[in-house]
């Protein structure tokens, strides 16, 4: 959570640091603020609330024209969303101002011990006591990038601290652990930012900085150093994507932007892994395939809509492979005392690859002797970095706070790695993984079919506009896809919705259905025809008990009809592969839910894209 920017080099810091912070906005958006250096001060705005506020705050009170500076934007942990809360925060002794991004665990003892030195604290945040230590060094006569690996070493638990002095009009510094940094490497200026979002409209040049690792940049480059101060090792690498992917493109919304992007991001995250002699290769999972056949045991671990892809996934794995294959959220994961072994292969999927409970779940799968293998969107991103291997979705940017085509693509890599590890361990012979990959290439073809007929969907959203609670119903892969549409409504519309494995009806749930209430039911195609007709059996339980049902099922599928209030087609598909088709119209009626209802689509209250705390 929260997003950070640092700067320095010819540009007025002010401008690039605003504008970072309102392409970070989606980490967080409780407050944001500002810091520069002019004439030996520094001079701060902050306040709560979105951007906008700041920019309110900048045009009252305006700040001069510097050439360094630094900024956050804030998804409050300790101490609420109040302008005193807001970063940067300045030392009492107004030597230095911080921003950071994390928790701070042993504050309380660092804030006594800062007070005991006659800092004055003024917010209630674990942040002022890494800002007031640091200014405190400084007073002492230490170096500013001696100083922050010093405050750096004192402080448990997940940090990213980015600095400024007002003495030195010439450089940024940073530490961190925990949490993203990434710098961008401009000519003649710097950047540090959590996302390379923030800068990459100025350099795709980036360097990631690893685990327990500091930074200086100043106008002439960045020196990177452990907390001890030795010299690090980094790896600058070059960003793919560019600004225009990072904007709208007429879309009133990211989250629907990213919606209609998913036949491409599909087609880009298949793209390469078939060879013509029909082997499929998966280049970045470097695990040998020895030790991909002695593996006895997968657990996939994530978190929301990750771990709805997870739950898709093991279908398929199980299916494929016959390993068995449990799925975790990352968060229940290490506290359960799970069994795990270097037998163990354990799949870890986040979009961001900053999702502090799944990072936590896998250094505790390492621990154990574990091979991990991480899925994920962001190139360098810390889960892939400490995994033993990766397959990257190639999604592009999601800026949306509702994931889409993150969970679309999770859900392509988990199929590529099913297949895979079913070709080395010899349980699929060539040509049935042909079969398999030549239906996956059909699959944006056909979700682009579910985009270009969405007015039905969109049609559904008015009329069910006051709806007060919806339910979602599927079975087999379906049922992932019914906590997927569930939780995209709870999440973006402030909808009560549930999902339900059809199949737990009359287990409890259907309790909550009385008249009009309107109950969504993907079916799975026919071809499995006991789960197909078990599904009509489930439809007729809740219509007979006044639900308006909307159902999702293939074409030509017409048993449904007679009890089904809307129908909505998507093209034939097996039923492995039907998740990427029905959640499409789910996504959509979500997002014209919100829309109609006035809210903010991609940025809705309480969350936070990027999920940095545990
Ligand atoms: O970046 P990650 O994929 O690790 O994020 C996991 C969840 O926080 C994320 O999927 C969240 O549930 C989304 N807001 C759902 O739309």
């Amino acid at each position: 959570m929260c997003g950070i920017i640092g700067y320095v080099g010819p540009r007025a810091a002010k401008d690039v640091v605003v504008e970072g912070l309102r392409r970070m906005e989606y980490r967080g958006y409780d407050s944001s603020g500002i810091a520069v250096v002019d004439e030996g001060s520094l001079h701060v705005r902050k306040k709560a609330g979105k951007i906008s506020n700041l920019d309110a705050e900048l045009a009252l009170a305006p700040l001069p024209t510097t050439h360094i500076g630094i900024g956050h934007t804030r998804w409050a942990t300790h101490g609420g969303p109040t302008d005193s809360n807001a970063h940067p925060h300045v030392s009492s002794n107004g030597r230095v101002a911080l921003v950071h991004n994390g928790i701070i665990e042993n504050f309380a003892s660092l804030r006594a011990e800062a007070e005991a030195q006659g800092a004055v604290f003024a917010s209630e945040t674990d942040t002022e006591s890494a800002a007031q230590l640091l200014g405190l060094e400084l007073a002492n006569g230490v170096d500013l990038f001696d100083a922050i690996r010093s405050v750096a070493r004192r402080l448990e638990g997940a940090f990213t601290l980015v600095a400024i002095a007002a003495d030195q009009p010439d450089r940024v510094v940073a530490a961190r652990r925990n949490s993203p940094l990434v710098v961008g490497v401009g000519d003649g200026e710097m950047f540090l930012a959590s996302d390379v979002a923030a800068f990459i409209e100025f350099t795709s040049s980036a360097v990631e900085l690893g685990q327990d690792q500091a930074v200086e940049i100043t106008r002439d480059g960045y020196r990177v150093t452990d907390f001890d101060g030795l010299p690090a090792e980094v790896k600058p690498y070059e960003v793919t994507w560019d600004l225009s992917a990072a904007e709208k493109q007429g879309y009133d919304w990211f989250m629907v932007k990213e919606i209609h992007e998913q036949p491409q991001a599909v087609a880009d995250t298949l793209l390469g892994r078939h060879t013509v002699d029909g082997q499929l290769t998966l280049d970045e999972v470097r695990i040998s395939p020895e030790t991909l056949r002695r593996i006895d045991k997968i657990i996939i671990v994530a978190c929301g809509t990750a771990f709805y892809s997870g739950l898709v996934a093991k279908y398929a794995i199980e299916h494929w492979t016959r390993i068995p294959c449990e799925v975790e959220i990352a968060s229940e994961f290490r506290y359960r005392d799970p069994i795990i072994d270097p037998m163990t292969l354990v799949v870890t999927i986040s979009q961001s690859g900053e999702t502090a409970d799944t990072l936590m779940a896998i250094r505790h799968a390492r621990e154990q002797g574990a091979k991990i293998i991480a899925i994920c969107n962001t190139n360098g991103a810390t889960i892939p970095r400490e995994s033993d291997a990766v397959i990257y979705t190639h999604a592009g940017p999601e800026i949306g706070v509702a994931s889409t085509k993150g969970y679309t693509t999770q859900i392509v890599a988990c199929y590529l790695l099913g297949l895979y590890l079913a070709q080395v361990r010899g349980m699929k012979f060539g040509d049935e993984i042909a079969e398999v990959m030549e239906e996956l290439a059909s699959m944006p073809a056909k979700m682009q079919t579910m985009l270009d007929n969405q007015q039905q969907v969109k049609d559904l959203a008015r009329d069910l506009i006051d709806a007060q609670s919806v339910l979602f119903l599927g079975r087999h892969v379906g049922y992932p896809v019914a906590l997927e549409g569930a939780l995209k409504l709870k999440e973006i519309a402030y909808l009560h919705a549930e999902g339900f494995a059809a199949g737990e009806l009359k287990h409890g749930p259907i309790a909550l259905v009385e008249e009009g209430v309107p109950v969504f039911v993907v079916v799975p195609p026919r071809g499995r025809d006991q789960l197909h007709d078990k599904v009509i059996s489930n439809i007729q339980e809740v219509r007979a008990r006044g639900a308006r049902t909307i159902v999702l099922v293939e074409e030509g599928d017409d048993e449904v009809l007679p009890y089904s209030d809307v129908t909505i087609r998507h093209p034939k598909c097996s039923t492995l592969l039907q998740p990427l088709l029905a959640v499409v119209p789910l996504q959509i009626f979500a997002a014209e839910v919100a829309t109609l209802k006035g809210y903010d689509v991609d940025q809705p209250r309480n969350l936070a894209k990027s999920v940095t705390v545990e």
